[in-house]
């Protein structure tokens, strides 16, 4: 199996979906041409059937990305997958991604349908999608939820029909990570031609196991992730694009690798929480505003020994400049003669240090931060006292 794991960036399609985040084709583009530089390996650009404006993106964005592939979603219906085919002609590698509801529930309430006429439906939609593109992606919808006898059969059915990429959508982000790697074993090990296809993860985050369950997939045999920039996506949103790439770096022990240029990581961060003004969670892994700073005395006087005591990536691998030492009442001595280093404030002796300390900590006590203002003027007037 290979050791390349292909990174599907679906911020412009499942992230987009989400209220308050819809971006104009303009924006759009930037935004592809981010994750370009990144290094994904598929952009999932939109879902052209839905609306003129999402179909004019993916034909702008088909012209503007040369080095990803195109990706362009569709229903199990030979309109969309017209539509699809067309908005992708500009594209220098294409993509179309149709599916169907696998699960018990989906057949029954959302097509009113059976097992049986899911597969052919499946099937059809595949082998139309073959007719315009080489590249075929088939999702199983809410497969975390569908039994995994029936979701072998329905894939095993859509490989023989070209599928290139089987995805294993965990729709409603239900399943428990042990079950999403089971259900993609078991796939492995019971469908005839799955050497075939690329297996794809698509985790949501509903149970906050979105990150969890995909890494179990991949683990597994899934060489395809469906992922977002700052994990944004339908409800609670997608696994995160960033929280993939930096597990792979920092556990090499796993022997996976991704295209990922990761100094672009913080970028792209940005650029998509402000565009679809959507503010990321300062505790949110790799691309928080804490997930590089140090606020208690005794992990920065650790980290101020050596960074490797509290830190398991460099700040500078995802593109910051450098971690944070923030001051807070709960900073130790170490932290400030630190910063006052930083500052270019020479004190003399460590009397001098102290005398400063007990200054901040009471400053400390009245305001959430200590900002280099108020150290510069703590130190000034200690200065001026001396
Ligand atoms: O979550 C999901 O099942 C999807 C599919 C359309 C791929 O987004
Ligand atoms: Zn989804």
């Amino acid at each position: 199996m290979s050791d390349r794991l292909f990174i599907f960036d679906t911020t412009l399609r499942d992230g987009e979906q989400v209220p308050g985040c819809q971006l104009n084709t303009v924006e759009k583009i930037q935004v592809a041409k981010m994750l370009e530089q990144l290094g994904v390996d598929v952009i999932e650009a939109g879902f052209p059937i839905s609306s003129p404006g999402d179909f004019n993106s993916v034909i702008e964005i088909s012209k503007a990305v040369t080095w990803p592939t195109i990706c362009a979603l569709t229903r199990a219906v030979e309109k969309d997958i017209d539509v699809a085919a067309e908005s992708l002609k500009y594209a220098k590698h294409k993509r179309i991604h149709t599916g169907i509801g696998t699960s018990d529930s989906h057949i029954r309430y959302k097509f009113n349908s059976t097992r049986d006429e899911i597969i052919e439906r499946a099937v059809s939609a595949v082998r139309y999608a073959k007719k315009y593109v080489e590249d075929v992606e088939f999702y199983a919808e809410d497969a975390g939820r569908t039994e995994n006898e029936y979701l072998a059969r329905v894939i095993e059915a859509v490989i023989k029909a070209g599928a290139t990429v089987v995805n294993i959508p965990d729709t409603t982000g239900y399943c428990l990570p042990s079950e999403y790697g089971d259900k993609i074993k078991y796939l492995v090990e019971h469908v005839d031609g799955i050497d075939k296809a690329v297996i794809s993860t698509h985790c949501h985050n509903d149970l906050g196991m979105a990150t969890a369950n995909t890494l179990s997939g991949v683990l597994n045999g899934a060489r395809q992730v469906e992922v977002t920039i700052n994990g944004i996506g339908e409800r609670a949103g997608n696994t995160s694009l960033e929280e993939i790439a930096m597990i792979l770096k920092c556990h090499k022990d796993i022997g996976i690798d991704t295209n990922i240029n990761t100094v672009k990581i913080y970028p792209a961060s940005r650029m998509v929480s402000s565009l679809m003004n959507m503010p990321v969670q300062p505790n949110k892994a790799v691309v928080g505003r804490n997930a590089f700073a140090h606020s208690s005395g005794i992990h920065q006087d650790g980290v101020l020994k050596n960074v490797q005591t509290y830190e398991i990536m460099n700040p500078k691998d995802v593109g910051l400049d450098d971690n944070s030492i923030v001051l807070t009442a709960r900073s130790g001595r170490a932290a400030l003669k630190y910063r006052l280093g930083v500052l270019g404030v020479k004190v003399t002796s460590e009397e001098a240090v102290d005398k400063i300390y007990q200054k901040f900590l009471k400053l400390a006590d009245q305001k959430k931060e200590v900002n280099d203002d108020d150290i510069l003027m703590l130190a000034g007037a200690d200065t001026a006292e001396a």
